[in-house]
């Protein structure tokens, strides 16, 4: 297990008693690495190591949500010591739950009030609070201000505009120069993120969640055919081929190295592309992800990350206090404001220094409160299957290996069989 631990960065004071007087223990925390995520992971855990005399080891994982599921199923299913606090996907406390200890138990109502109820509901399993909000997230799309002015163009209200308005800024910037132009990057490799986005794609033409909240199997339906005939009909035209490989941070690439006109991704992506050192810093306007056409609606998945104690610890207690600080009002004030990570906590959204970093966390706080889930919390413990089902399907349809209705029907088969009948 140990091999798995690479990349370990020992923070804080290297004392064996903290001021208390008590044993300082060293405690491990599993992080991500997309965008600034690790860098404010270790601040943070660096702050809380030497205000109480402990130190942190914080382990970078697989930007990939779908390899990191891999790799913490692994480190649990041996009942491992090694990683005391996991960041998990707000998808994940159904398939992970089991494993990590009621923090409800630990931490102060008052302190969990704070929070997005929502959340916290998604976070609690027969009873027991798995995992502490850390910081929310929606699929919202970018645009570059500037190409758009030049155009004379609005953002776009529908896919279908979105659609036209790529198509011709990319032919009028490759006519003026800029061979490597490009209409609109997004997240289509096979994997998670495919997921989130497709989810957008056909709930945005009212296509439904893949799987209804009573349990039915609803995706194979016309409109969500419709929705990826359409993102079909991108790739090679205003998306690259090279799309279907792309996640989160390779969009983030080449919409910030310039070479994009729209980018869907989560807000992270916005307190990088403004940074000084970045092309495209103060061309850079968010609003929320277009419709499916007139009748469809504005919508953006809901994404996120939580904190959890693994119930195999030998430092729960100590544990309990890293997240205690972690999802504090004041470190997710800083990681907002460093590095646009939606804070968890309503309050937050009003805070001046927040606005102003990040304006668009008030413009769409209710993009990020009404997002919509994918269907995790009905199938459960079933979840990663139905993605990933979800997401090769999508993939092969994208990729021109099967027609939208064929994938789509074939995947309803295969749920019913993975659901028993829609029974979970
Ligand atoms: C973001 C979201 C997470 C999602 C992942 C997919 O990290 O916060 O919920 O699963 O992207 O790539």
């Amino acid at each position: 297990m140990r091999s798995w631990l690479n990349g370990v960065a020992l923070l804080g004071a290297a004392l064996t008693m903290t001021a208390s007087g008590a044993q300082a223990a060293t405690i491990a925390i599993s992080c991500g690495a997309v965008g600034l995520e690790l860098q404010l992971c270790q601040e943070g855990a660096k702050a809380w190591a030497e205000a109480t005399g402990n130190q942190v080891n914080v382990i970078s994982t697989p930007n990939s949500a779908t390899e990191r599921l891999a790799l913490y199923q692994q480190i649990l299913a041996a009942n491992s010591a090694d990683i005391d606090v996991f960041q998990i996907d707000v998808i994940w406390p159904g398939i992970l739950g089991s494993h990590f200890i009621d923090l409800a138990e630990h931490i102060d109502q008052e302190t969990i009030d704070q929070h997005f109820e929502a959340i916290v509901e998604n976070n609690t399993i027969d009873d027991a609070l798995v995992a502490m909000p850390w910081f929310t997230d929606a699929g919202v799309l970018y645009y570059r201000t500037d190409l758009l002015e030049k155009y004379g163009k609005e953002p776009p209200t529908t896919w279908q505009e979105l659609t036209e308005i790529a198509r011709e800024i990319q032919e009028g910037e490759r006519a003026d120069g800029n061979d490597r132009m490009l209409g609109f990057v997004f997240q289509a490799k096979a994997y998670e993120g495919l997921t989130c986005d497709a989810l957008e794609w056909i709930d945005s033409f009212g296509g439904g969640q893949i799987v209804a909240e009573d349990g039915s199997i609803t995706i194979n339906n016309e409109k969500a055919a419709a929705a990826l005939e359409l993102a079909a009909s991108w790739v090679g035209e205003i998306a690259p081929e090279g799309v279907l490989n792309y996640a989160e941070e390779e969009s983030r690439g080449v919409f910030q190295s310039g070479n994009a006109v729209f980018m869907r991704n989560w807000p992270y992506a916005w307190a990088l592309g403004n940074a000084p050192d970045s092309p495209i810093a103060g061309k850079i306007g968010v609003g929320q992800l277009p419709k499916g056409g007139e009748d469809g609606k504005h919508t953006g998945v809901l994404g996120g990350w939580q904190l959890a104690v693994s119930k195999y610890s030998e430092n729960a207690e100590l544990a309990v206090d890293l997240v205690r600080h972690l999802t504090s009002p004041e470190e997710q004030k800083r990681r907002a404001i460093k590095g646009a990570y939606n804070p968890t906590i309503a309050a937050l959204y009003q805070d001046e220094e927040i606005l102003e970093a990040t304006p668009f966390f008030g413009e769409l706080y209710e993009t990020f409160t009404n997002a919509v889930a994918r269907p995790s919390r009905v199938t459960g413990e079933k979840y990663n299957q139905v993605s990933s089902e979800f997401f090769n399907a999508v993939h092969a349809v994208l990729s021109g290996k099967s027609d939208a209705p064929s994938s789509l029907e074939a995947l309803e088969g295969k749920l019913d069989r993975v659901s028993r009948g829609g029974r979970w």
